[in-house]
């Protein structure tokens, strides 16, 4: 560990690591631009500079910067050296040269590093008097705004957008004073993560765009710890508040999960909470043919009285509840006449992944854990469109050869530019085999493509290179062979192998041969890790919870067996078939829905409770990588609305049953000693009765307008601030800020530190774990005592057929996605549906781009126009899972087409 010196004080800092991760992880305040804990040093904005000695009898010195010269033992430096804080002083001020200085007007204004900064190093008056020069902003789409007058020219965006996530459709531009950051025309940013830019600026030039249409200051906003739900991969998240509305998503750092990013669908996604489709009111149809009205809580739940106290009352959960939510109607309706509220599909497949995560000796991979693996494998998973955010991870996952040969070259891996310079294109191995192309692609050692079946036969026959004990797949090709051979070289030869997969193709055989790769890379002693794309916030979780099947619901219903069908959080029509769900609801003599979206299944419930959505309740919810964490009220709900484990909690009540639960952590406690799978949910945040110093966390910071301000328009009296039993945190100013507890972090601020960098303060040292430990408990851990039987069960290689498609699911990462989808910025995103052909199908069927077809599968009929995909396999189409209405749920399914001239394919079915 070295030793060093800054303005005379001695201390010990982590090896490895420059001197500007030295002085912030010791808590010191240095001053930077450019640098960033996760895309490392390329000393482009001279901010850090820093005095150096030789040793103490130097007098001298040398200003160096700070994030390019490594922390070795016996350097001394100092941060207070007059000559390095008037050169610091300098930077800043020709840095704001043309700096519009518009502060007041700037969205980023009471968040901005570079305000931050400017106060730190004590540039307080402007010298330049002469035109500024000015640029002309781009339009760059629904979610981020352009104001390039403030730039600073750190460089960060364009390293961030191009190296870091791989965009292409945005540059830096010009040269000198003129250098400008933006796509080479106005348009749509493509990338998936451009909402980063946000929060990677360290200035207003790029900015949360659907925020500033309902401005707020920041500092008036309230945070909470929340996690993310429009996918499995449990992104920590901040929601900030304002006037009772959720009005923006911030990054909330888990050096485990996300680290310092979200992409798209997480940051923008969470509008639909505001959106014209949110249920607002308990609803009441009082005879048969009437519409559903509103109607009070007690009348609503006096006409519930005996509807749930028999044992004629089955319940229908969901993978975008909580664990709580769910085992409360558990709770009220008996283990045994709980359904999972899955497809069948979906339902065989989560019981298969979470067999092989809690069976196997392959850990379910985080998102760190995908950064760091040095050869990967996806198979038949659209990462990108189902994942984002691992998508990202991977991307970091292929500079792992760089790194090694930054590591013998000893080339410190912060020094970003050199590290890249010395690797050129030297990549890590990442082999996608998907039906159709990824976004991912560009940076693919190789790429395969075909059906499904084909997919899981390279998966066993990768499996089969690595260890000739796991099932042999008879007539492949050579050519595939041959692949199969790299792949599990390159697998065999890596020291942090990783293989994802997951339900994006519906297909057992493929999470079948992505296991037995795994197993059979632990077999031969070497770490192989998982991680399964699974499509909800919470379908691990429900998963865990179990339960029945939908279908055995609606039979239950068909035999007359049940009276009350009580739905949680779920449209039955994205999970079944349109007439499986009709007759279930049209039998069943009485049906509960309680969510918080107006949708076709709440439309034909007799009883509607309208449900807290994430920011208005509170729960446990577990990620793909079986981590349970908790997110945290943003703030209190209008009158009617409740979180969906108090509505359960009250049907439980009204049936004559006291659960005894008066807030959310009886109901985790429940939750945790029924079910052992559960049991150390309790532990994913400090429960309700946490106290520092006897003070709650508070969620505004105390820079805050105040109540009475707020209010002032209305009344200059201040209101009693609400309460909030369910959690450690209170809702206003008053309460406790300093070091807390990871999870119920709500907002990250430090004296000086304004913006979303004042993480650091947070972190055990910068870019490391936060204090304590990242929040959530992992549920599921790898078992070493014996590597399971591998799967048998090879598929067939797929075969065309004459005058039919095999339709396979394909996903968006805007449209997919049920609740996204209903944000504003993201419907602008969301494409229309549309069947995907292979070129070389269309050409034969003399079908152009854009042309409408008919499609038949599964008895619907859909109208789509085409779009043409050069990767899908001849034979093969695809369809928009989320997009194609229940038709999505059969997937993948053969089909046919059919065109204005009638019925098409006949001769392609013969072109192999
Ligand atoms: S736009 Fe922002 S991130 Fe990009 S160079 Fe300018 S100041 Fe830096
Ligand atoms: S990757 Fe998933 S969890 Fe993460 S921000 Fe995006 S949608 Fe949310
Ligand atoms: S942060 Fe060191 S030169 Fe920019």
């Amino acid at each position: 560990m070295p030793h060093i010196t800054i303005d005379d004080t001695d201390y010990d800092v982590t090896t490895g690591r420059n001197l500007l991760q030295a002085c912030l992880s010791l808590g010191l305040n240095l001053p930077y631009f450019c640098w960033h804990p996760a895309m490392g040093s390329v000393g482009a904005c001279r901010q850090c500079a820093v005095k150096q000695f030789h040793d103490k009898d130097d007098r001298h010195g040398r200003i160096v910067m700070a994030c390019m010269v490594e922390a070795t033992d016996g350097t001394r430096i100092s941060i207070d050296d007059p000559e390095a804080v008037k050169f610091r002083a300098s930077v800043v001020e020709w840095l704001m040269t043309n700096h519009p200085h518009d502060c007041p007007v700037c969205e980023e204004g009471g968040e901005c590093h570079l305000q931050d900064m400017t106060v730190m190093t004590g540039h307080a008056y402007r010298r330049y008097r002469f035109k500024k020069r000015t640029f002309r902003n781009q339009n760059l789409g629904p979610f981020i705004t352009h104001e390039m007058n403030r730039c600073i020219a750190c460089y960060r965006c364009v390293r961030f957008y191009r190296e870091y996530a791989g965009g292409r459709d945005f540059d830096v531009f010009a040269a000198h004073n003129h250098v400008y950051f933006g796509r080479h025309e106005d348009g749509v940013l493509e990338s998936e993560f451009s909402g980063n830019l946000a929060e990677v600026c360290p200035t207003g030039v790029f900015d949360d765009k659907p925020f500033a249409k309902v401005y707020e200051r920041k500092w008036d906003l309230r945070g909470t710890p929340s996690v993310c739900v429009h996918c499995a991969l449990g992104c920590n998240i901040t929601p900030n508040e304002r006037y009772d509305t959720a009005r923006r998503i911030l990054n909330r750092y888990n050096s485990e999960v996300n680290g310092y990013f979200l992409c798209d669908r997480g940051r923008f996604g969470f509008d639909f909470v505001n959106s014209q489709m949110r249920l607002r009111q308990l609803l009441l149809r009082k005879d048969d043919d009437g519409e559903p009205k509103p109607a009070t809580k007690a009348e609503v739940l006096r006409h519930l009285t005996g509807l749930l106290s028999s044992h004629k009352t089955i319940g229908i959960g969901s993978p975008r509840a909580s664990l709580e939510a769910n085992f409360a109607l558990r709770e009220l309706v008996g283990a045994e006449r709980f359904h999972l509220g899955l497809s069948a599909s979906e339902q065989e497949l989560l019981a298969l992944i979470i067999d092989i995560l809690q069976r196997g000796p392959a850990r379910a991979a985080s998102l760190k854990d995908a950064e760091r693996a040095d050869a990967v494998l996806i198979l038949g998973e659209d990462v990108p469109d189902t994942a984002p955010r691992l998508a990202l991870s991977l991307r970091q996952a292929i500079r792992q050869k760089s790194l090694e040969t930054a590591d013998r070259m000893k080339i410190p891996r912060w020094q970003d530019a050199a590290v890249r310079n010395a690797a050129q294109q030297e990549r890590s191995p990442l082999f996608i085999a998907t039906p159709d192309a990824t976004r991912l692609d560009d940076v693919a050692t190789s790429t395969f493509r075909g059906a499904p079946t084909d997919l899981a036969r390279l998966g066993f026959a990768v499996a089969h290179e690595i260890d000739a004990a796991s099932p042999t797949v008879l007539d492949l090709a050579d050519d595939i062979r041959m692949l199969a051979r790299k792949i599990a070289e390159a697998l065999k030869n890596a020291k942090r192998p990783l293989v994802v997969t997951g339900t994006g193709c519906t297909s057992a055989a493929m999470i079948h041969a992505a296991a037995n790769i795994a197993w059979a890379l632990c077999r031969g002693g070497r770490q192989g890790a998982l991680s399964f794309a699974v499509p909800e916030c919470n379908s691990l979780g429900l998963g865990l919870i179990g339960g029945g099947t939908l279908q055995g619901a609606f039979e239950a219903v068909e035999r007359g067996e049940v009276d009350t069908v009580v739905v949680l959080e779920n449209d039955l029509y994205r999970r079944a078939e349109r007439g499986a769900v009709d007759g279930c609801l049209d039998r069943a003599r009485h049906v509960v829905v309680i969510d918080h979206l107006m949708h076709g299944t709440a439309r034909k419930a007799e009883i509607v409770l309208p449900a807290g959505a994430f920011t208005e309740t509170e729960g446990t919810l577990v990620s793909n990588e079986g981590r349970a964490q908790r997110f945290f009220q943003l703030l209190v709900p209008e009158e009617d609305i409740q979180g969906s484990w108090r509505w359960l909690r009250d049907l439980l009540h009204g049936s004559g049953r006291n659960s005894g639960w008066a807030r959310l952590d009886d109901v985790t406690a429940a939750c945790a000693n029924a079910l052992p799978t559960l049991a150390s949910i309790p532990q994913a945040a400090p429960g309700a009765d946490f106290r520092v110093n006897g003070a709650k966390i508070r969620r505004e910071t105390h820079r805050s307008s105040g109540r009475t301000a707020i209010h002032a328009a209305a009344s200059v009296h201040e209101p009693k601030p609400p309460e909030d039993p369910d959690s450690p945190l209170s809702y206003t100013m008053e309460g406790y800020f300093g070091p807390m507890p990871s999870p119920l972090i709500p907002y990250f601020w430090a004296p000086s530190w304004n913006s979303v960098r004042a993480v650091n303060k947070f972190q055990d040292e910068v870019g490391g774990q936060l204090r304590g430990g990242d929040p959530g408990v992992r549920l599921i851990e790898p078992t070493f005592e014996a590597v399971p039987h591998y799967f048998e069960g090879v598929p067939e290689a797929f075969a065309q057929r004459a005058g039919e498609w095999l339709i396979v699911p394909l996903h968006e990462i805007f449209g997919s996605e049920e609740l996204s989808r209903l944000a504003p910025a993201v419907g602008e995103r969301v494409p229309q549906s549309y069947l995907a052909l292979n070129s070389d199908d269309a050409v034969s069927l003399h079908i152009a781009e854009g042309a409408m077809v008919t499609v038949s599968l599964a008895g619907e009929v859909s109208h789509l126009p085409v779009k043409l995909r050069p990767d899908l396999p001849p034979g093969v189409a695809g369809m928009v899972a989320g997009l194609c209405g229940s038709t999505g749920i059969f997937l993948p399914a053969w089909g046919q087409l059919t065109t204005g001239s009638g019925a098409v394919g006949d001769e392609v079915g013969h072109h192999e």
